[in-house]
């Protein structure tokens, strides 16, 4: 499994009951989460999609409502990655429902192009910083873990990887930061080299929908270019929507461990 990871930028588990149970005990948590009027801000996209950063109340074991910690196959796996799987983050709670993609508030045309053609294509951490966006490393991810909570279909807008990104992206920011010491990392502009290997992964890079059930799972790269695919019309979700739960620790280490790390 690791080594799909390795040469692909992603891995899907197949259902298991440690996580299958998780989910169980876990999916009110979520489901209360989105439902919360102090997390409404996180709707997006005229109501298509519910982004819900940290929202779900786990603790570091990745225990929530009486799941016990979060076990299974994938946190195993990640665990002989050599990877945090005992420190985890408050969940990511994100929901998809029909018609997304459509247009965020005030998103400039060719943004909302760009949610609608590529996906919303990117890479977790860099965040556009400043009035003119540049992008900074300010989130070093160990990695992206994904749960889904509901039974919805490959229609209802699942995760989409660009296989083999991640070590386009691994080069190309390795050459940007090269000669660079690791404090100034978070302060390096990576707008241009990010730009360039995304042109150069959508033209060289297969586009894989990333489809699961409850109690399966997906581990993505850190350095994988990802995103989230339009609704197609019928589509099978339940009145929910498409509810994953995504997990992204952060590395304990030095920065330079998000270009090292496998
Ligand atoms: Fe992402």
């Amino acid at each position: 499994m690791p080594d799909e990871l390795q040469r692909r930028g992603w891995v899907r588990f197949e259902h298991d009951t440690e996580l299958a149970a998780w989910v169980t005990a876990a999916g009110p948590a979520a489901h209360r989460a989105v439902a919360d009027p102090a997390n409404s801000d996180w709707l997006r996209c005229r109501s298509t999609w519910f982004a819900g950063v940290n929202v779900l109340p786990n603790d570091a074991t990745g225990a929530v409502a009486g799941s016990g910690p979060l076990r299974g196959a994938a946190v195993d796996a990640i665990r002989r990655l050599g990877l945090p799987a005992d420190r985890w983050d408050r969940g990511q709670v994100s929901v998809i429902y029909p018609g997304y993609p459509q247009p965020r508030a005030g998103e400039p045309e060719a943004a909302f192009r760009f949610r609608r053609d590529r996906d919303a294509a990117h890479v977790d951490g860099l965040l556009p910083v400043g009035p003119l966006r540049r992008r900074l490393l300010r989130e070093p991810h160990a990695f992206v873990l994904g749960l889904p909570v509901t039974e919805a279909g490959p229609g209802a807008s699942p995760m989409v990887v660009w296989e083999g990104s991640h070590e386009v992206m691994r080069q190309a920011f390795r050459t940007a930061l090269s000669g660079r010491p690791a404090e100034d990392w978070p302060q390096v502009d990576l707008t241009d080299a990010y730009h360039a290997a995304r042109r150069h992964v959508f033209e060289n890079c297969k586009r894989t929908v990333v489809h699961a059930r409850p109690g399966e799972a997906y581990l993505v790269h850190r350095l994988a270019l990802h995103g989230v695919s339009p609704w197609q019309p019928g589509a099978a979700a339940p009145e929910a929507g498409r509810m994953i739960v995504y997990f992204r620790p952060e590395l304990s280490g030095p920065i330079t461990d998000w270009l090292a790390r496998p």
